[in-house]
């Protein structure tokens, strides 16, 4: 299903759908191609991405994963050989405007970032600043995003810090980023994208860096919000267990080119292609990371999987 190209498109606010994909995208992305020089990082991939519906991207190292997201966010030509070479990304505003993000003025890029699509990394210090309160950070984005007062916005980073289940929160806010441990970072992290409320959310590998049950309580936690906000995300990951975990629908990456893309049972079930079953053959069935002391990572031989 893809309605999501014409201009009178508008995306279901009140959504009673109970599962993610079942109604026009939020996100549509068609034949994206990204170049550096003369490497070809993302060639010909398109997606869907509605609300509550969890897309991962998975694949190995250096397949094209998180430059897709950087073409999302409109960053790839903030390195000098970079450009998106081909494509369309048609994004629905909550108005109901239907933007292109590869060809979107500037000003309406930076209202978009952070706004309507935000971002969350594997290392949380990355989208944090040392020298503020954690508290601070999250009063500042309040006070920007949603036009609070000092006092509001004071209130509000302890209700934000309690929904991502900060525990002391009045004490933690107070606390500078490298007082917290990563789980608490990336608490902290996720709450900040909360605070804009945005209707995609990009997580490039945000529990990769932490034990399994800080990653368990972290996935649970995406999960809510995702309801809660009606966002679609984006998780890019190469840990097949997290994939089991977290998402509705799967695109599988292989050498810049999307090469499978299925319902997260299929994917599992039924995979098509052998590089798809490779991926697999670490986590055999769904569940079966869970209590692992760690991540499975893809190790493959590149010649062999196709
Ligand atoms: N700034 C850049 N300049 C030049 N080449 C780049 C740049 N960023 C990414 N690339 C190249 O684009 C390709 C895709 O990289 P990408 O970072 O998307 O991989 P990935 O799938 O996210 O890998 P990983 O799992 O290791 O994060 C790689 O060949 C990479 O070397
Ligand atoms: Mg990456």
């Amino acid at each position: 299903m893809n309605t999501a190209t014409t201009s009178s498109t508008v995306v279901n606010e009140q959504g009673p759908a109970l599962v993610g994909g079942d109604e026009s995208p939020i996100l549509s992305v068609k034949n994206l191609s990204v170049r550096f020089q003369d490497n070809i990082a993302v060639n010909d991939v398109s997606f869907d991405v509605s609300p509550r519906e969890v897309l991962a991207i998975v694949g190995e190292s250096g397949s094209g994963k998180s430059v897709t997201s950087l073409a999302i966010m409109r960053l790839v030509e903030l390195s000098s050989s970079g450009k998106v070479t081909d494509g369309t990304m048609k994004f629905v505003r909550a108005s109901g405007d239907i933007v292109d993000l590869r060809t979107a003025p500037e000003t309406q890029m930076r209202t978009i970032r952070g706004n309507d699509i935000s971002m969350i990394f594997q290392e949380p210090l990355t989208s944090l600043n040392p020298v503020y309160s954690v508290g601070n950070q999250l009063a500042e984005v309040l006070r920007v995003h949603k036009g609070m007062s000092r006092r509001e916005a004071k209130k509000g980073v302890i209700e934000l810090m309690e929904r991502v289940r900060i525990p002391e929160p009045t004490r933690r806010a107070r606390q500078y980023p490298h007082q917290m441990s990563g789980g608490m970072r990336q608490r902290v992290v996720i709450a900040m994208a909360l605070a804009c409320q945005p209707r995609i959310l990009i997580a490039d590998e945000p529990t990769t860096a932490l034990d399994v049950t800080i990653q368990a309580q972290i996935l649970a936690l995406l999960r809510e919000l995702k309801n809660d906000l009606d966002a679609g995300i984006i998780f890019i990951t190469h840990d097949m267990g997290v994939v089991a975990e977290i998402a509705d629908r799967v695109l599988v990456m292989r050498k810049s080119e999307a090469i499978e893309t299925g319902p997260v049972e299929e994917i599992f079930h039924n995979p098509q292609r052998p590089y798809t079953r490779k991926l697999l053959s670490a986590v055999p069935k769904l569940g079966s990371m869970n209590g692992t002391d760690s991540p499975a990572l893809f190790h493959l031989d590149r010649e062999e999987a196709s």
